[in-house]
């Protein structure tokens, strides 16, 4: 039995997408840094020691460069929305979602960040006040929304079955027994369109859930390893990937719930800053043309 049981580590597959995080978050970095060393001394000053500032012209919200990052800004926000373009099709081969909502986020976020050097880090109008306030309700339930989507993807089940056969070498069908008793544990149950009360309510009953999950493991393996201690011993680490998919298992049911109730967050505050960014553009459009003719 020994030579069928390994304890060699799962290989792991490398990630396609790594690479691709790595090098936005490298970017979103890089462009940040490059504003903060162009602009920094004249950020720094208070609004009034800004006007003899040779940049006064120049990275002012009204400025050449401060202007310009406001239209990058709010190109890069609008471009982020083709994301619900791409998740219309999502059948076409132009990129996976996953990379897509990669781009979705990085554009959001860096167009976010331009907005927040276009203001000059300050907003002097109610307008410009509730737009930047907008926008970061967009980031903010954006960054929540990304970290729930991580947790979402159901785990992988048939790596799961694999490591139970594994387990099915020890005793009497190990694995299956575990599967068995595991599943026995009550689900919780959560409409697919729920509100975020409702999914917030249910959290307590996943944890329990995943707690009893937990104990059942224990109890399967505890009671295998008294009879045979070293083939247990020798499995320590499919048990663990069991353990850890099974209890993931209702982590993607709950980060599911919670989705589905914090999608309509981010389209609210979404829509919000869409309709406050064209109000903005039209406002300092109708002053700056009034202002022409006046001068
Ligand atoms: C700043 C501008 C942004 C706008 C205008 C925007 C807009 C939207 C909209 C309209 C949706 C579709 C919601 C629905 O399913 O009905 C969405 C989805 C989403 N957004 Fe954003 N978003 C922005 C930024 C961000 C950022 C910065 C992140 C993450 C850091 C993010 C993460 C997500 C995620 C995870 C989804 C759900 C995707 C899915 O389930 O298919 N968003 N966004």
């Amino acid at each position: 039995m020994q030579r069928l049981i390994s304890s060699r580590p799962i290989p792991r597959a490398p990630s396609k997408r790594g690479w691709l995080d790595a090098l936005l978050f490298v970017l979103f970095l890089t462009g940040m840094g490059a504003l903060l060393i162009r602009g920094w001394q004249f950020y720094a000053l208070s609004v009034g020691e800004r006007v003899d500032h040779s940049d006064f012209r120049v990275l002012g919200p009204s400025g050449s460069l401060g202007q310009s990052y406001g239209i990058a800004g709010t190109v890069l926000i609008f471009t982020n929305l083709l994301y619900l373009v791409r998740r219309r099709f999502a059948r076409l081969s132009v990129g996976s979602l996953r990379t897509w909502l990669d781009l979705h986020a990085f554009t959001g976020l860096f167009g976010g960040m331009l907005v927040v050097f276009h203001s000059a880090f300050q907003a002097r109008s109610t307008i410009s006040l509730i737009t930047l306030g907008s926008l970061f309700a967009v980031i903010g339930t954006g960054v929540v929304g990304r970290f729930l989507h991580s947790l979402a993807p159901r785990p992988d089940l048939e790596l799961l079955d694999r490591q139970l056969a594994l387990l099915d070498r020890v005793g009497p069908n190990m694995g299956q027994i575990l599967k068995e008793r595991v599943t026995r544990v009550p689900v919780a149950e959560v409409p697919g369109r729920c509100s975020l009360w409702t999914a917030l309510s249910a959290l307590p009953t996943f944890w329990h859930e995943a707690a009893q999950r937990r104990a059942m493991i224990n109890h399967v393996i505890g009671y295998y390893a008294q009879h045979e201690p070293v083939a247990v011993a020798r499995l320590a680490q499919p048990i663990a990937v069991c353990s850890r998919l099974f209890r993931a298992e209702v982590r993607a049911r709950a980060a599911t719930a919670l989705l589905s109730a914090w999608r309509s967050m981010h389209r609210l505050s979404a829509l919000l800053m869409v309709f406050l960014v064209v109000m903005h553009i039209a406002i300092a459009w109708y002053y700056g043309f009034i202002w022409a003719v006046a001068e």
